[in-house]
């Protein structure tokens, strides 16, 4: 535990010599040391049985080695936080919203495509539940909005319909997700742009101008848009289709969780039962439909059930539920 905490921080300032930025640095050390205000949720260490283990257990398994003995209670009786959340990086760009290209990486990567953000460089933002999530959460997104301590509670309370993390766990947490934060090479940065990085930390250059780069190239905090399904299912929202983009987000995601009913009882695979199912009802209204699921999830039965969180259109594009609907509809022949 105590070297856990060693490694966590001396990763994240600078060595002396180390002046030159290199690709494996973490971008939130590289900010530090150009005077960039830390973030509010560095982790507190000195809360009895925090450790990184521990937090890497509960965001993969949802629970670790309780201090009162044993094993903790899980956070959620249906899911894990990698359920629904990379902890690699899973956008090419960390500066754009492209589904289409996020997709595209993933596969290549060998990662789910999920409704939820990567977890990875989740401490290098500053904001949370942003844009529409307001809809959906009301005022329980307000302390949220700013505070990624509460933002962990609102998902494992809200969004994996578990309970509250006890503060040992919430530190671990935190503390894991630390070592997963953005380093300098996931930036795309030019060699201009890393001249005048560089400088800017030799004290020869303009060093607000340096952090002002820096987060020109990573999102502060994702946006959010919540898009209806077209207004008539029969014809959906376009007639072209791309069959591949189709498979890959049916793989990809709808089987993550659905395979072998791994964190749903509804169950989906790649046997013609299951296209021709989704085919029958996709033009309708009901609960089967993919317009439906995607656009609006399944509700939440608080405790009871578990529930599909739905893809923003910053998550899915118009155009890519019109493949996937075109992928279904080729198999169900
Ligand atoms: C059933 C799916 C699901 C599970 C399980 C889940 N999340 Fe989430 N989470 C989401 C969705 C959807 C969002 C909102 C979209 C996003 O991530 O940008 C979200 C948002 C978040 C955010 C805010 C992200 C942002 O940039 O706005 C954090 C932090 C977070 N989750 C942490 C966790 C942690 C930690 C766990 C495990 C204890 C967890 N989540 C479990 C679906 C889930
Ligand atoms: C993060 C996990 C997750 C992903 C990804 C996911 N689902 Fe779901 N889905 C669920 C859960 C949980 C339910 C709730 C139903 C249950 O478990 O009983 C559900 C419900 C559904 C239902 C309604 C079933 C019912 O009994 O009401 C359909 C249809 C469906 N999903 C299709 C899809 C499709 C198509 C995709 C891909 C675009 C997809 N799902 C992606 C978790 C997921």
């Amino acid at each position: 535990m105590a070297l856990a905490c060693i490694f966590l921080f001396s990763n994240l300032t600078l060595e002396k010599e180390e002046q030159v930025v290199a690709g494996d640095m973490p971008v939130a050390g590289v900010l530090k040391k150009l005077g960039d205000q830390p973030a509010p949720h560095l982790p507190r260490t000195d809360v009895k049985n925090v450790s990184v283990e521990n937090g890497r257990e509960i965001v993969l398994y949802g629970r670790a080695k309780s201090p009162h003995g044993g094993k903790s209670e899980r956070v959620s009786k249906h899911f894990v936080c990698t359920s629904c959340h990379n902890i690699e990086r899973d956008e090419p760009d960390l500066s754009k919203d492209d589904p289409l290209a996020r997709l595209k990486y993933v596969n290549e990567k060998g990662l789910p495509f999920l409704q939820g953000s990567a977890l990875y460089g989740i401490v290098d933002r500053r904001s949370f539940y942003n844009g529409d999530y307001k809809k959906k959460y009301g005022d329980l997104v307000e302390p949220a909005r700013y505070n990624l301590r509460e933002a962990i509670q609102l998902c494992a309370t809200e969004c994996s319909q578990g309970r509250l993390l006890e503060d040992w766990e919430l530190e671990s947490v935190l503390s894991y997700l630390w070592t997963i934060g953005l380093k300098m090479g996931d930036l795309n940065l030019t060699d201009a742009d890393l001249n005048k990085i560089n400088k800017a930390l030799e004290g020869g250059g303009k060093k607000d101008g340096a952090v002002q780069l820096i987060k020109s190239k990573y999102r502060q905090g994702f946006p959010a848009t919540f898009i209806d399904p077209p207004a008539d299912r029969k014809k959906g929202f376009s007639t072209k289709a791309d069959m591949e983009t189709g498979k890959l987000i049916y793989e990809l995601s709808c089987l993550h969780c659905h395979e072998g009913k791994r964190y749903s009882f509804f169950n989906l695979d790649k046997s013609s039962l299951s296209f021709k199912f989704l085919n029958k009802h996709l033009r309708g209204y009901g609960r089967y439909s993919i317009y439906q699921v995607v656009r609006y999830g399944t509700p939440p039965v608080p405790w009871k059930k578990a529930y599909m969180p739905h893809y923003t259109k910053e998550k899915m594009s118009k155009q890519m539920l019109e493949d996937l609907r075109f992928y279904i509809e080729q198999k169900a022949k």
